[in-house]
């Protein structure tokens, strides 16, 4: 309430320096945020990784294309739908966060608000940082060994893609970069070593790389298949998606490789699970250094929290994801690792609006980790 008042005072104080020449012609401009700066620069970091020409969604690159869907960007920033990212703020520091900051909330707010004034002169042209490898030319470049015939106006769903890494014997990974065939149709991808549990990591239409710190590397065995997990959503003419992955090797893993763990709940009640709520726990026997979650929910999952309980008895909420989104997964990276010491205690807790079937575990938190040597 206090943001939204200061906001208005702001905004107000504003109107009388403005240019009228920077204002849409039948709004007052009451707002010096313009398009040509503030929201040109929002949108290249925070919405055009899927709102440009040959991505998922309608293009917002010139003030063209934004100034319809002006009064639709508030109503979605403000209802927290976009950009996609359902993780609370303060819980947890996320290497691909793509949710908006209060600031840049704000300037969406105002820019709308404020009459969408455009400014002078051109706004910069949008970068496709996402076409790029992103961690430089990486040292083997794969694709599936068949692609992904993606039906028109299909609902988002996964397939299961496998490429066949090729790999005569054991190798250490420090890295990879996805790219779609076609990123009209891709929203997210989860690779994972196939026949086994272990997790690679998470594609999304923002963030295509992962690397691991220095001197942490997957172990690859040889003749490894990798297996990933695309959310597909159709569009209208049915296409084949062929991705490329692109590894990034090294000679050995000095600080340690990188193993999964999985939260799963023990037991559940099945269908009619009381009050909806399940939870799991997962102790940690040696210190390790937590890389990155990927929640998964089924139908009917609301909200996820995963929960640190250090053996001193302290607490801290690794991540709290308060509407979980079926049709918008992601990965979530921590920024630095998270220390776990030897003992700890990792406990996931999950609300359920719709009970889900029994047969499955009604949800589960995937865990990247590696070995953390304690000096003496
Ligand atoms: C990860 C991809 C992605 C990102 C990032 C993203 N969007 Fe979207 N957006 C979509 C898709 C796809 C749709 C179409 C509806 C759907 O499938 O959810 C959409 C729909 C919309 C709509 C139309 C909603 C309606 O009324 O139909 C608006 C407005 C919008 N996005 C604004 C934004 C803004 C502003 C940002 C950045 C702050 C942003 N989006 C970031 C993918 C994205």
């Amino acid at each position: 309430m206090k943001q939204a008042v200061a906001t208005l005072v702001m905004c107000v104080a504003a109107a009388w320096t403005l240019d009228p020449r920077s204002a849409y012609s039948h709004n007052p401009t009451t707002t010096t945020v313009l398009f040509n700066r503030e929201i040109t620069s929002l949108l290249q970091r925070k919405c055009l990784q899927c709102h440009a020409d040959g991505k998922l969604a309608m293009p917002l690159v010139t003030y063209g294309d934004a100034r319809p869907w002006a009064e639709a960007i508030k109503e979605e920033a403000l209802a927290r739908r976009m950009p996609p990212w359902p993780a609370e703020r303060g819980y947890g520091a996320f290497s691909n966060d793509i949710g908006l900051t209060p600031r840049e909330f704000e300037f969406l707010v105002s820019w709308v608000d404020g009459g969408v004034p455009q400014g002078q002169g051109d706004a910069p042209e949008f970068i496709d940082h996402g076409a790029h490898w992103m961690l430089g030319p990486p040292d083997v470049v794969l694709t599936p060994t068949s692609g992904a015939i993606v039906e028109a106006g299909s609902a988002p769903a996964f397939k299961r893609l496998i490429i066949d890494t090729g790999l005569t014997r054991e190798t250490w990974v420090r890295g990879f970069d996805f790219k779609p065939g076609d990123a009209r149709v891709t929203r997210a991808a989860f690779l994972s070593v196939a026949g086994t549990d272990r997790y690679l990591g998470g594609w999304t239409p923002w963030r295509s790389s992962t690397e691991l710190p220095e001197g942490v590397a997957f172990r690859m065995p040889s003749r490894a298949r990798i297996a990933v997990d695309v959310q597909y959503s159709g569009i209208t003419e049915t296409v084949t998606d062929i991705p490329r992955l692109g590894l990034y090797v090294v000679s050995s893993a000095s600080a340690g490789a990188v193993s999964t763990s999985v939260l799963r709940p023990a037991t559940f009640d099945g269908p009619g699970i009381s009050g909806g709520r399940v939870t799991a726990e997962l102790r940690i026997p040696a210190s390790r250094a937590l890389v990155s979650i990927r929640p998964e929910m089924q139908r009917g999952g609301r909200s996820l929290e995963l929960k640190l309980v250090r053996p001193d008895g302290s607490r801290e909420v690794l991540l709290w994801v308060k509407n979980f989104r079926q049709d918008w997964q992601t990965p979530y990276v921590f920024r630095q690792p998270v220390t776990l010491p030897a003992g700890s205690l990792l406990q996931a807790t999950a609300y359920f609006d719709v009970a889900p079937a029994s047969a499955i575990a009604p949800f589960t938190v995937t865990l990247n980790h590696y070995p953390t040597t304690t000096r003496k």
